[in-house]
Formats: C-alpha cells, structure tokens, sequence
C-alpha cells in the first residue's frame, strides 16, 4: 500500500498517535495502574476520530501473515544505507505533514528523550536508547502507511488482549474467526518467551533489529518493546511471557516515562550537546546504518 492511498494516512500526524498516549496515560506516577483502556474509551475529541480511525485500520490489517510479509521484506535492510547522523536529517522529513508552528521535529523528540535519561544519570547505552528509539518512523518514507509504523504494538499469531486499547476493532481482522491464531495460545507455547513471539508490524521491531548487535539486552527491550503498551502498561500476555522478559520488564518501564513525558516546547540546544552525543554515537554504533 503507497502513501498515495487515504487509508495510509488517517493521522494528520504520527504526533496524533502520541499526543493520544498521553490522554490515555496522564500521569507518570501512574505506570502499570493507569486508567484502563474502557474508561478511556468514552473520551470523545475531534483529533481523537482520527486516531480511532488510525487503529481501525491497524486492528484490521495486522495480521500474522502481513507481519512475515513485512518482515520478509525489511529486515533484509536492503533499502538504503546512511551515515547515522544522515538518517537523523532522513527521519526529519516526517515532519512534512504536522505543523511546523506547535510539533517539534522526530529528531527534537528524540532529543529530548535522551536527555532527560542522561539528566537523571542513566548509562550512556540508555541515553543512546533515547536516541534512537524512533528512528524506524523512517518506514513511513519507505511507503508504509502510519498503521503500520506507529500504534501501539501486539503480538501476532494469538487471540487479541482486550487490553489493547479499542480492542472492539478486532473483530474485522480475518485472524480473529481463524482457529490457528484465535486461540489464547495460538501459534504459540505457554511461557515461549516474548522472543519467540511474532509482534505486530512497526517501528519497534524495525530498529531494533537495526541495532540489535550494538546495545545491551536492557537497552533492546526498549526499543523492541516501548509501543507494546498492553504488556508494559497493563500486564496482559503473562502466559507468553518467559523469566527473561519478567526480569527485562523494568528496564522497559523505566524507559517509558522518558518517552511519554519528556515532550518540551523548548528545543535543546544542539550545538553545545553536539560532541557529547557524536562520541556517544561512535562508541556503540558503526559508521553506516543499513534500513
Ligand atoms: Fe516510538
Ligand atoms: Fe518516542
């Protein structure tokens, strides 16, 4: 599906799709008890049409086959290859369709976030995590439509928590009334482990197979699992889960809040952050990144 097609944009902007994970978790001090996915659905806004849209599609069409397709296809990383500074300038074409005045850019974002984890003295791998966390957004300039880049994420291949949030929007998936992944196990054996398990497609799984040779197993689960809101956030999928992941859970959720909250209308100023964060690069990752 290209960009030219309505569905592949029912956002105005992927910042939609995150703005909305603010109204759903408020509150900082509110991890992993927040208010459930029902209370949030009776909240009604304009801008919020627009993410209900957003997750119509993306609860239709991710299915188990449509993520091996996708898989298939860009974890060969045979797309494009940029100096890492490069993909930043690369990334920030996302911003295009938001508006310049009130949204800052995917890198300021990042920024941000790494920032703040370098503020409360978090190791340096962390901060680089904060980095580039969204750097997979860049499957939108590949052609994917939003749905299939952002939301939050899920696995595959099982039957659909009801705590993905508008869970209701299952229903059309032709995964759901198939009995090889309707069930509650699925595809899947009983505390597999969340690496044996298939994750909706998006910008998660993308980067993190990007850099998954160069940052510890704390930093990976991060970037792996950062969208997967139903796990992290509301505790559904225990029964996938293995002693590994239950051990990894607090590193995701300490990565979290940086994410969410540390959204600021002023931009850091880069050019006094710049050779903090050029070495920070050149310490873990290579010269190039392959997409
Ligand atoms: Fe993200
Ligand atoms: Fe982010």
């Amino acid at each position: 599906m290209s960009t030219s097609n309505p569905q592949a944009l029912p956002l105005n902007s992927l910042d939609e799709w995150e703005d909305d994970l603010l109204r759903r978790y408020p509150d900082p001090e509110q991890i992993a008890s927040g208010k459930t996915t029902a209370e949030y659905r009776n909240y009604d806004t304009p801008e919020r049409d627009t993410v209900k849209e957003f997750y119509r599609l993306n609860h239709l069409y991710q299915t188990f086959d449509f993520v091996q397709a996708k898989r298939a296809d860009y974890l060969q990383f045979n797309k494009k290859e940029m100096p890492v500074w490069e993909a930043f300038h690369f990334l920030n074409q996302l911003v295009d369709d938001s508006d310049p005045d009130t949204d800052l850019d995917q890198f300021q974002h990042l920024l941000q976030t790494s920032e703040a984890i370098r503020a409360d003295g978090h190791p340096d791998w962390m901060v680089l995590v904060g980095l580039m966390h969204d750097m997979g957004k860049v499957l939108c300039l590949f052609g994917e439509p939003q749905w299939a880049v952002v939301g939050d994420t899920f696995p595959v291949g099982c039957a659909y928590s009801d705590k993905i949030v508008f869970p209701e929007f299952f229903a059309g998936n032709p995964d759901y009334t198939n009995e090889r992944f309707n069930t509650r196990l699925g595809v899947y054996q009983e505390g597999c482990g969340l690496r044996n398990v298939t994750m909706s497609w998006g910008h998660d799984e993308y980067v993190y197979q990007m850099l998954k040779d160069y940052l510890p197993e704390e930093g990976l689960y991060m970037l792996r699992y950062h969208s997967f809101y139903a796990w992290h956030r509301e505790g559904a999928y225990g029964y996938l889960l293995d002693d590994h992941d239950r051990e990894m859970l607090r590193w995701v959720k300490l990565f979290n809040p940086y994410d969410l909250y540390s959204k600021n209308p002023n931009p850091p100023d880069w050019q006094t952050l710049k050779p903090y964060y050029e070495a920070l690069v050149a310490k873990y990752l290579p010269a190039h990144l392959r997409f």
